[in-house]
């Protein structure tokens, strides 16, 4: 963390979990158990349907809300998708563009997501780009030409001004609910690297600014030693923003 220039945020993504009855329960308990986060935004992306009940849920608790997806056209014939007006009119503030998951199982690529933040840029979300290698990537060692790809197509075409909305999420595939996480060394070099790789772009000022977080089986043992790097700004969180005290408990690494 590097809280001089930029924020902490710690981001829980609960993938396909949660009715909004549960989404509702666990933002009442979050905010018993988490009080006021003085040093960290906390943010939680939930599934479409449980939108509402989150913002509705949110406006006393300090999390702002996010979606896990959108499409990148306005609107049309794209049966089952969301656009990112129709979040926007909801109330969210974030959206997660280009998890692994929907690159594997949706046909997602580099260009999509490249569309994807352009859009949810123009109508004011906050996109949260997830990258990262496959464990034979890692193996290879093309960690970094592949992350560098990645970066540099996502933000095609994206204007310095609007880089302070722009989060990213380094995920390490073979990291991803495995309960393999990535040594602390490991998330510093590819948070780092993300940063160098803005910076050669966009100049050290706008750089430095941008919140880069670590995703892969990040829980509360594992939290404070991440966030201790000065490149990890932050976490996106599957299974341990599941439960309410985990959750918690990451935020409180957060902010110590
Ligand atoms: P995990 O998921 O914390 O369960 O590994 C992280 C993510 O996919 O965002």
């Amino acid at each position: 963390m590097n809280r001089k220039y930029r924020k902490t945020i710690i981001a829980g993504n609960w993938k396909m979990n949660k009715t909004p009855a549960e989404t509702k329960k666990m933002f009442e308990e979050l905010k018993v158990a988490c009080g006021k986060q003085k040093w960290c935004d906390v943010v939680l992306c939930v599934p479409f349907v449980d939108i509402p009940a989150a913002v509705r849920a949110s406006r006393d608790a300090k999390i702002a809300v996010a979606a896990q997806n959108m499409h990148y056209e306005e609107k049309g014939a794209f049966t089952g998708e969301v656009s990112a007006e129709m979040l926007k009119e909801l109330g969210v503030k974030f959206v997660v563009i280009g998890h692994s998951e929907r690159r594997e199982y949706y046909g997602e690529t580099d260009k999509t997501v490249n569309l994807k933040v352009k859009k949810a840029l123009e109508v004011g979300l906050r996109p949260i780009i997830c990258v990262g290698e496959t464990l034979e990537q890692r193996e290879f060692d093309v960690t970094a030409e592949h992350i560098t790809m990645q970066v540099k197509i996502a933000l095609a075409g994206v204007p310095a001004e609007k880089m302070r909305k722009i989060v990213f999420a380094y995920e390490p595939i073979w990291a991803i609910g495995t309960g393999k996480t990535a040594t602390a060394e490991q998330a510093e070099e590819v948070c780092g690297l993300i940063r160098a790789v803005i910076r050669a772009k966009y100049g050290a000022r706008t750089a430095r600014a941008v919140t880069i977080q670590y995703g892969g089986s990040m829980n509360p043992k594992n939290a404070a030693e991440l966030l201790s790097k000065p490149d990890v700004d932050g976490g996106l969180i599957g299974g341990a923003s599941l439960k309410t005290e985990d959750f918690a408990a990451v935020i409180n690494a957060a902010n110590q």
